[in-house]
């Protein structure tokens, strides 16, 4: 068989993509923590104690891990929580803590892309209701100002919001859940209320507005945008007129709704668009996350999920824990589908629940490919990170779900590299994807990968 090189551009970021509150641990301060205390909230009653210890020895560790990987960037965040841990008083240990991980990924080589808010609030922002009313927008906007004037000399590119359908639908829409799909687990506050729901991605696509205002008031070269989940969606039954219909409507909410209302101004309502003007033109990039595809079917009995019943795929691959399905061609199609906005894309997260790592490095093989079928199309992605460095706390479903490319025991903080993340430093180093990799990691894919 011939050889054959997938070359990615000059200058493309290779990293992974970590949250605060998933890898920092004792995030005392925040409302996950104070959920993780209840009862049935956390799969199987697990905490996340020390996390990865990158408020202690895990950092500098994990640094390490980047630079053998050869990661060139690194999207992490900063936690409201910590420093903001009472209202108005903030905590420059933590804000020096900050500039320490950002100097130290610089020094390296590594550049940093910040995310200011990761599903985590303090406590007391919980208290007063979270994202359930524009009361937030202020308090968001005093914090993202403390951080841009602290951190600006050491940070250019900027992640606003991670992923405001996910917190919406996960925090307060639990009629959501079905049997088998992804969305089993709870978000705080635990509510089931889609109005409510709605209010809440508003009012996040709000502060995200605000922040990207303050970023390019207080930083103007700042490169800022949002962290987008999106999900695959098609009909059970491509021929049934009420199985399109739902998917318009769910494909509308869950997929383009946030883009629609950073870029246009206009965010979906149970019935048509509401025009919010103060969104407009909010992002300089779009971050896309993405990682499974499920399909949607009409059904009269739920209405609270705007009538769509999810199934997953009946011969799709299953990741760990039912996860979702691994479905590598959803990354062009939906790449494909962005495009037309004309912005920056960088593929904020993608990455699999994989224990054993016996999917992981087809997963990053099978990815990378439709990947550089996009860019080759004139789809500009300026790069890619990799959902996660380490094994880290997987919100409600614990420790259960491990995506790292590094092992994490988080008991004795132990790592072990994995196959996929060897997989993956080659191609962070090399900056392409070749037949000697995919003959050496992946030979079962040699018949497929780079054919069509
Ligand atoms: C994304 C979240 C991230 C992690 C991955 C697996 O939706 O942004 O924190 O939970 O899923």
């Amino acid at each position: 068989m011939a050889e054959v090189t997938m070359y990615f551009p000059k200058d493309f970021k290779w990293g992974c993509a970590t949250s605060p509150y998933q890898t920092e641990g004792a995030n005392t301060h925040s409302d996950w923590w104070a959920w993780e205390q209840g009862e049935g909230h956390i799969a199987d009653g697990q905490k996340s104690g020390k996390a990865c210890d990158w408020w202690g020895d895990g950092f500098p560790t994990d640094l390490e891990w980047m630079t053998r990987l050869n990661n060139n960037a690194h999207r992490l965040g900063v936690e409201w929580s910590r420093i903001e841990p009472k209202e108005g008083t903030f905590d420059d240990a933590a804000i020096d803590r900050y500039r320490f991980m950002l100097k130290s990924l610089r020094d390296r080589g590594i550049e940093p892309m910040v995310t200011l808010h990761h599903f985590s609030n303090p406590i007391w922002i919980a208290e007063r209701g979270g994202w359930e009313t524009a009361d937030v927008l202020p308090l968001f906007d005093r914090f993202v100002t403390k951080v841009i004037e602290s951190l600006h000399d050491l940070c250019n590119t900027w992640i606003t919001i991670n992923e405001p359908t996910v917190y919406g639908i996960l925090g307060y829409l639990q009629a959501a859940s079905s049997d088998d799909t992804r969305h089993q687990t709870t978000f705080p506050p635990g509510k089931n209320d889609l109005d409510l729901m709605m209010t809440v991605v508003e009012n996040m696509c709000l502060g995200h507005a605000g922040a990207y205002h303050t970023l390019h008031r207080l930083q103007p070269e700042a490169h800022v945008g949002i962290a987008h989940n999106m999900q695959i969606l098609d009909p059970v039954n491509p021929r049934s007129p009420l199985d399109r219909w739902v998917l318009g409507q769910q494909d509308r909410f869950v997929n383009w709704g946030v883009i629609e209302a950073v870029l246009f101004g206009r965010i979906p309502r149970r019935i048509g668009w509401r025009s919010v003007r103060a969104l407009r033109g909010s992002v300089d990039f779009i971050g896309l996350n993405y990682y499974t595809r499920e399909l949607v079917a009409f059904d009269r009995q739920s209405p609270q999920t705007l009538f769509g019943r999810r199934l997953q795929a009946p011969d799709g691959e299953i990741s760990d824990g039912k996860y979702g399905e691994v479905y590598p061609r959803g990354l062009y199609r939906l790449l494909r589908r962005l495009k037309r906005y004309g912005k920056p894309i960088y593929i904020t997260e993608n990455g699999v629940p994989d224990h054993d790592d016996d999917r992981r490095p087809t997963f990053l093989i099978n990815h990378f490919k439709q990947l550089w079928h996009a860019i080759n199309e004139n789809i500009p992605v300026m790069g890619y990170y990799h959902w996660t460095l380490t094994d880290n706390f997987e919100w409600a479903e614990g420790w259960n779900l491990r995506f790292g490319l590094v092992e994490l025991d988080p008991a004795t903080q132990s790592r072990t590299l994995r196959k996929s993340g060897e997989l993956y430093a080659e191609v962070c180093r090399q900056n392409l994807l070749n037949t000697d990799m995919v003959r050496r990691y992946t030979p079962e894919l040699m018949d497929t990968v780079f054919k069509g």
